[in-house]
């Protein structure tokens, strides 16, 4: 048997799985959830579930990726051969595929807006528009480039052409080198925008709502909340982990890299925090909802319009948004591509052409619930909203679940401890540590999560 690919380098394996955490998610679900939850109150609490319970998750992922050394459903094959536990695998190759339907829209709005501001009418005029009709102004715009047919389409098949163009090149040519490029222009556009934002006029009232606590908004909803956010947040759930770490040398410190990816993860939520607060609040903004998609493509525009050089900011604004959706999305196309390569031995290209051809198909449908299929509605939701309460409230806390139990009791005996300490060879202190989370504490707490959902 030909040898199992891997990442090449430390850096490179650190930069793509960071890639794949660093995403929508940490940009803007997080400031959504923040500002609605109190503040820094859900800041914290969002970074205790992080270390308490989102690295150890991360850790049973990769241990059982690097320890089956196959794609996420291969890895149960080989560890549970002869008992159903792949069907667990093959649930997690569907979860990140329902995922990368709507996922693709969104990266093809980034575009669209990247695109729209340096040559397109996204500023056009907004010189002579009162300040207080900039919102009415935005909020058309975004009619227009998310709610007609055409254009948002173009945008996703771009994004998905690029994603092919990618992942053709393979884990250390194609993924390990976007991410190598991607991960340093991060945070080098989130460093100026967080300079940027923090040199506004009411810059300390935001920072003060950022980071002082109100803890009488915590309630247990939003403990849940936090925790959905920590997951959703490392990737967990959506194989991702499993086959990035199938592609980890030996030697590689699962527990360090974990730490690392939680961190830079974590540090990407607080600067995306730091640009947000202070700028909403200089400009007045902060009493309207900093909901999802009108936050990035409404509210934001129509700060950056009143800076001088509006259009720089926006770019690099949405130049960030792409690249951070760009490392995440090859992450979860990788999924069921390596899933294809290694059960049914296709090619590379074969493999990628199967996901992706069908994946721009039913992109295609997501995108266009927003226009010609808004009507169309399954279960009372377009498609698009399907797909994405579908995968986020069901899916994915199953896969988690599945995944611990899995890992915690019926996985070889030791396979934990083995791949924690580089059987044996590594000192790991904190293994017994993150094996008792795995076994009880993380099943317990996402059947709460899960339950909690419904009531
Ligand atoms: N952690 C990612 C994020 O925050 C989750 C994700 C990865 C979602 C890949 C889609 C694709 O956005």
């Amino acid at each position: 048997m030909s040898k199992k690919t891997e990442f090449a380098s430390k850096i490179g394996l650190i930069a793509a799985t960071v890639g794949s955490a660093i995403g929508l998610g940490n940009v803007w679900r997080f400031p959504a959830e923040t500002q609605a939850n109190g503040g820094a109150a859900f800041l914290l609490l969002y970074m205790v579930c992080v270390m308490a319970l989102g690295v150890p998750v991360m850790l049973a992922e990769f241990s059982l990726g690097r320890g089956g050394r196959a794609d996420a459903v291969g890895v149960f094959k080989k560890l549970a051969p002869g008992t159903s536990w792949w069907l667990v695998g093959a649930v997690a190759v569907l979860t990140p595929y329902l995922i990368a339907c709507y996922y693709m829209v969104v990266a093809g709005w980034t575009l669209e807006y990247f695109w729209e501001t340096i040559f397109g009418s996204l500023y056009q005029g907004v010189g002579t528009i009162p300040p207080e009709a900039l919102q009415g102004q935005f909020a058309a715009k975004m009619n227009d480039y998310v709610c007609t047919p055409l254009k948002p389409l173009v945008f996703t098949a771009l994004i998905i052409a690029v994603n092919i163009i990618v992942l053709l090149g393979g884990v250390q040519k194609g993924i390990e080198r976007l991410s190598n490029v991607m991960m340093p222009l991060l945070f080098v556009i989130l460093a100026a925008m967080v300079i940027v934002s923090l040199s506004l006029p009411d810059a300390g009232e935001g920072v003060k709502f950022f980071l002082s606590p109100d803890f009488s908004k915590i309630t247990p909803k939003v403990v849940i909340n936090a925790l959905g956010q920590a997951l959703f947040s490392l990737s967990i759930g959506m194989g991702i982990l499993i086959t990035y770490s199938s592609y980890y040398p030996a030697n590689t410190k699962l527990t360090r890299t974990s730490v690392i990816v939680a961190l830079l993860s974590m540090l990407v939520a607080v600067m995306m925090g730091m640009i947000i607060f202070p700028a909403v609040k200089s400009f007045g903004l902060d009493n309207q909802p900093l909901e999802g998609a009108t936050l990035v493509f409404v509210t934001l525009p129509e700060v950056f319009a009143q800076l001088p050089f509006a259009q720089l900011w926006s770019s690099l604004f949405f130049l960030l948004l792409l690249v951070a959706a760009l490392t995440s999305t090859v992450s979860i196309c990788e999924v069921p591509i390596a899933m294809l390569q290694d059960r049914f031995k296709l090619s590379r290209k074969a493999s990628v052409l199967i996901v992706m051809c069908p994946l721009f198909v039913l992109s295609s449908l997501c995108s266009l619930s927003f226009s010609s299929l808004e009507e169309f509605k399954i279960l009372g939701l377009t498609v698009f909203n399907l797909l994405d309460s579908f995968t986020t409230d069901i899916l994915l806390p199953l896969v988690a679940l599945a995944l611990c139990i899995f890992m915690g009791w019926f996985a070889p005996k030791g396979l934990l401890k083995e791949q924690l300490t580089n059987h044996g060879s590594l000192q790991s202190p904190t293994a017994p540590l993150s094996i008792f989370v795995i076994r009880y504490v993380a099943p317990a707490i996402i059947i709460i999560i899960f339950v909690s959902n419904y009531f």
